[in-house]
């Protein structure tokens, strides 16, 4: 079931008619869930970790996503445009977002998407194969600021199309901030949370800093009630897009945006105090699988995700709850409160793919070599036979390989054939 209005417009009715908001979010509040398991391995003293569940607020596609799409496309529908058009990497994540909402509205839209290489893993073969079953137009680029120009072009020749920046948030100082509202109208939700008491006021809350309208949301949004939660945002793009003046920039802007329609709005302004910028776990650029973050991904699965049905990745969850061990392991923070806040989806996506097989040969040409340079199936290795692909746990397991997932149904000399090979083709750098 879809809500009825974000909390930001029950707390500000003034907005209701000057924001524009459609409802997609399927699952709200998103639950908060201590994370015992993980206290107890981090020996806390007094200290309490919990999750925002993020990861399930929508029925197709959850994370940070449709938070922001709500208020975004709120806009693009109220302007009666026809398409939507925006860019990121081979993987992005919200590319695919872009590309389910765009099927899924009730009258749908088009969308395209213009694509930058980034390294290449399973999750990013997996996500070009998600875009177009989701029925994306795909166009690739050699890189981002290509991809960028490109789809301004392609904008300005195709006016009936919505142009959003690369994950839904203002680059330098260009573009919509209602993506960073989302994140505004989502600290409103936490704080009913607080007060209902699902979770004591965080003492700590730790968000992934990409394209930063996530982070700069949740900043605006702590200081505008109040809370005395420090947000540590953890950088995992590149330092030219995620810095602490970005996150700055557009937590301003969403707050400008948001006292010009509603001068109940408290007149604030983001500092660099406001928050805490964290670099060091990006590893030599966006989407490198480090060490921490796999080592993080697997603790993470193993202690709380396998129970609780949720999995980080390596981009950018991994990183950012790496950050927040780091924090958790220093003495004096033994005994504080941290949230950390899921964004990324956990619903089941290769559901979707099985439907379709594995055939990457429906995409435009210039992306079939993200297929056929590097091998990540450990049926494409074992040359594993249809009966027994088809009722094995690991065919079509997302993030995981299949070690991790079962026991190979075939014999050992081919189990440990895909075993050294797919160890061999994921490099794992020392961040
Ligand atoms: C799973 C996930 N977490 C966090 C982020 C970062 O959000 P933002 O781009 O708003 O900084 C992204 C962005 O693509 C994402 O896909």
């Amino acid at each position: 079931m879809e809500r009825e209005e974000p909390v930001l417009f029950n707390k500000f009715p003034n907005l209701k008619k000057k924001v524009p908001w459609i409802p997609i979010l399927t699952n709200m509040p998103t639950p908060i869930e201590r994370l015992t398991e993980l206290e107890k391995n981090y020996d806390l003293n007094g200290g309490e970790i919990y999750i925002k569940r993020d990861d399930k607020n929508h029925h197709i596609y959850g994370g940070n996503k449709f938070r922001k799409f709500e208020f975004i496309f709120g806009d693009v529908l109220e302007k009666k445009k026809k398409g939507v058009v925006t860019l990121g990497g081979i993987g992005t994540n919200h590319g695919i977002a872009c590309a389910i909402l765009c099927k899924e509205l009730y009258k749908p839209l088009k969308c395209d998407l213009f694509l930058f290489p980034q390294p290449i893993t399973w999750h990013v073969q997996r996500t070009l194969l998600l875009d177009d079953y989701f029925g994306a137009k795909l166009h690739f680029s050699k890189g981002d600021i290509r991809a960028f120009i490109k789809t301004l072009f392609f904008q300005i020749r195709h006016p009936k199309y919505y142009f959003i920046f690369p994950g839904g948030s203002p680059l330098f100082g260009f573009g919509t901030p209602l993506g960073a509202v989302g994140f505004i109208d989502a600290i409103f939700e936490l704080e009913e949370q607080i007060k209902n008491g699902e979770i004591p006021e965080p003492d700590a809350l730790f968000i992934a800093g990409g394209s930063t309208g996530t982070a700069a949301g949740i900043v605006a949004g702590c200081k505008l009630l109040n809370l005395k939660t420090k947000v540590y945002i953890v950088a995992v793009y590149e330092y030219f897009v995620a810095n602490p003046s970005s996150i700055i920039k557009n937590a301003n802007k969403a707050l400008k945006y948001l006292y010009k329609r509603d001068k109940d709005i408290p007149k604030i302004k983001i500092t660099e105090n406001d928050f805490e910028f964290i670099k060091g776990y990006l590893g030599s650029g966006y989407g490198i699988k480090t060490k921490r973050s796999q080592k993080t991904v697997d603790i993470v699965y193993e202690l709380e995700g396998k129970n609780k049905g949720f999995m980080l990745e390596t981009t950018y969850t991994g990183k950012t709850m790496a950050a927040m061990f780091e924090y958790l392991n220093k003495e004096e923070n033994k005994s504080k409160k941290v949230l950390f806040w899921n964004t990324y989806n956990s619903n089941d996506l290769d559901k979707y793919l099985k439907e379709k097989s594995y055939n990457y040969e429906n995409l435009p040409k210039k992306f079939h070599k993200f297929f056929e340079s590097k091998t990540f199936q450990c049926w494409q290795i074992t040359n594993c036979p249809e009966e027994i692909r088809n009722k094995c746990p690991a065919y079509f397991n997302h993030e995981y390989r299949f070690w991790k997932v079962t026991d190979c149904l075939l014999n050992e000399k081919k189990r440990k054939k895909a075993y050294e090979e797919l160890n061999s083709v994921i490099k794992l750098e020392e961040a």
